[in-house]
């Protein structure tokens, strides 16, 4: 399941093969929520993109948590931590715009949910990842 590799300088890379696929398609999502936005989307389908997003992540959230908890990983608990926190701080933010979110608010969304995915992804699923990388 590790794909080694390094010397890449891609934050997004973790050396898991399925969890890179995860989090190319969180970046993908992301995209989809944007591109929704410029291409005259009704706001109910700029929502269910963003539904679909954290659904997403929810799914691949639980699947790493499986993995650490398998792995006998010692940052699990921060690390699963820091899944609920990025999932409470997606829905408030979401939650702030009420009923009236408006279209021109969707690449905001996409931003805020881009900001988050790359600071955890870069900070605690490299954490993991170098512990992998460890005990191979
Ligand atoms: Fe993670
Ligand atoms: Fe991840």
């Amino acid at each position: 399941m590790i794909a080694n590799n390094p010397k890449s300088n891609d934050r997004r890379i973790i050396g898991l093969e399925d969890f890179d696929h995860a989090h190319m398609e969180l970046i993908d999502l992301c995209k989809r929520i944007d591109w929704a936005c410029s291409n005259d989307t009704t706001v109910p389908g700029i929502r269910e993109r963003i539904r679909t997003f954290l659904m997403y992540a929810r799914w691949h959230f639980a699947e790493e948590e499986m993995w650490m908890r398998t792995i006998h990983y010692h940052g699990f608990v921060d690390h699963q931590a820091d899944h609920a926190q990025l999932l409470q701080d997606a829905t408030d933010f979401i939650d702030s715009f009420g009923p009236a979110l408006r279209r021109q608010d969707g690449p905001a969304v996409a931003c805020y949910f881009r900001f988050w995915l790359n600071r955890h992804m870069s900070e605690k699923d490299k954490q993991l990842r170098a512990f992998m990388c460890s005990t191979a």
